[in-house]
């Protein structure tokens, strides 16, 4: 099994380009199953969760064509499998986003209902609710989600909790509904403005996407469309907290920094100087950073896919910070890692204290999921000595070679079969 080595110590220096959001690239993907004529794609991220999306999609009947220019096209003419298997599930929560839009343009679906996860349990009670709210008659079988309808009708479902897939899966349904929806208390997180602005590129009527009120106006059917896959912010974020921890000067280009507001503010209370352009961040650090409180929530408040890699930071920085988790439930799982690092943190519910120390030293660790996985990569670049982290698949599902993007800026890092 593949692991990491790394020498810490080096700092980063130089341009790093930004890929496609897996996070906006997932959903995208699946708006192919609204409409029987080419999506193409540009800007999508080589990843293993876009690897296990399109051969998903592939099954399903989706014809996938990827030409020279890394553009995918989506060909959703015949759908014969209206159904997401188990084996493709499990290893992709993600997948569960195939459910709305095949419901509402074939008014049948068959999804796996997606397991446990290491980070929480994520149940998709919401998505299933708000569907029966439009009109499908749903029934859970053999851990399968069989959904049915004549034609989805609008109408107005209020979220319990804001979820971002949630809020997807219904917005893709709501497109080819008969009538009005109005989602409340929805999930303004950039991904969803993205798949919303890819909507409307094929023909919906949405308004409010970004906002916690989204509307949708039911068309009878969606076109074709062409559209570039937004940047990744939680690529970007990771790679300004790794150029503050290392005492760096990094410019992340093909970024859009407006969808990192709450990151950028808290990297300059560490003080760290971050300058920002029309598609770039240049952050400037001499690696002398102050611990900083976090405290994640749904957008626009800090990103819990920013927590982990926060932790590392504070880990090493002046002083005592809280970090505080307030969406999953079970997202600490770096933290005993950290600690084989020689990092002080105390946990006690859902806040962790880290004092910070002056100095990490390399050792194995494990990565436990995808964010943990890149706040050890942040760890193990300031560390004394080498650090070995086992389990980087994990890191593959939603970085795109980020081991030859840090050797670039300088980092010594390499990867051991
Ligand atoms: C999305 O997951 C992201 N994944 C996650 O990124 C991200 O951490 C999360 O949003 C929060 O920002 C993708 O977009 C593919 P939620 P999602 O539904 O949609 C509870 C990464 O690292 N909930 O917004 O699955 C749920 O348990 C990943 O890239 C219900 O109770 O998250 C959680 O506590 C990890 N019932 C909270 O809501 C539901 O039906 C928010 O989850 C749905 C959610």
């Amino acid at each position: 099994m593949d692991a990491l080595l790394i020498h810490g110590g080096n700092p980063l220096a130089g341009e790093v380009r930004i890929s496609g959001a897996k996070n906006a690239a997932l959903p995208i993907l699946t708006a192919s199953l609204l409409s029987a004529e080419p999506l193409k794609l540009g800007n999508v991220p080589h990843l293993k969760d876009i690897s296990t999306m399109l051969a998903l999609l592939g099954h399903m009947g989706v014809r996938v064509t990827l030409d020279d220019k890394n553009h995918v096209t989506l060909s959703g003419e015949s759908i014969p499998h209206k159904e997401a298997p188990y084996e493709m599930v499990k290893t992709m929560r993600a997948a569960i986003l195939v459910l709305g839009p095949t419901l509402a343009r074939f008014g049948e679906a068959r999804v796996s209902l997606p397991g446990g996860c290491a980070i929480g349990s994520r149940p998709v009670d919401l998505h299933i609710k708000g569907l029966q709210a439009m009109g499908a008659d749903i029934n859970i079988e053999h851990g399968y989600i069989h959904a049915r309808c004549k034609r989805l009708q609008g109408a107005r479902i209020v979220m319990d909790m804001v979820t971002v897939t949630g809020t997807e899966n219904l917005m893709m349904a709501a497109a080819l509904a008969d009538g009005t929806t109005v989602l409340e208390n929805a999930a303004r997180e950039p991904e969803v403005v993205d798949l919303a602005r890819c909507l409307i590129a094929m023909g919906a009527k949405i308004e409010g996407a970004g906002s916690d009120v989204i509307t949708i106006h039911g068309v009878d059917s969606l076109h074709g469309a062409e559209y570039a896959v937004m940047a990744d912010r939680i690529e970007t974020g990771t790679f300004l907290v790794a150029a503050a921890m290392t005492g760096g000067r990094v410019r992340a280009t093909h970024a859009q920094p407006d969808t990192l507001e709450a990151v950028i503010s808290k990297l300059r209370e560490a003080g760290a100087q971050v300058s920002v352009g029309e598609d770039w961040i240049e952050i400037d650090s001499d690696g002398k950073l102050k611990a900083v409180d976090v405290r994640t929530a749904p957008h626009p408040a800090f990103p819990t896919d920013m927590q982990a890699q926060f932790m590392a930071m504070n880990a090493v920085s002046e002083g005592a910070a809280s970090v505080t988790e307030t969406i999953f439930e079970n997202r600490f799982m770096h933290v005993q890692e950290l600690r084989r690092l020689g990092a002080n943190i105390e946990v006690s519910g859902h806040t962790a204290l880290v004092r910070g120390v002056p100095r990490l030293d390399g050792a194995i660790v494990m990565a436990t999921d995808l964010r943990a996985s890149a706040c050890l990569v942040l760890a193990g670049l300031v560390a004394a000595g080498e650090t070995t982290i086992e389990r980087i698949y994990h890191l593959d599902r939603g970085y795109e070679r980020i081991e030859e993007k840090l050797t670039q800026l300088g980092a010594r890092i390499k990867r051991v079969h």
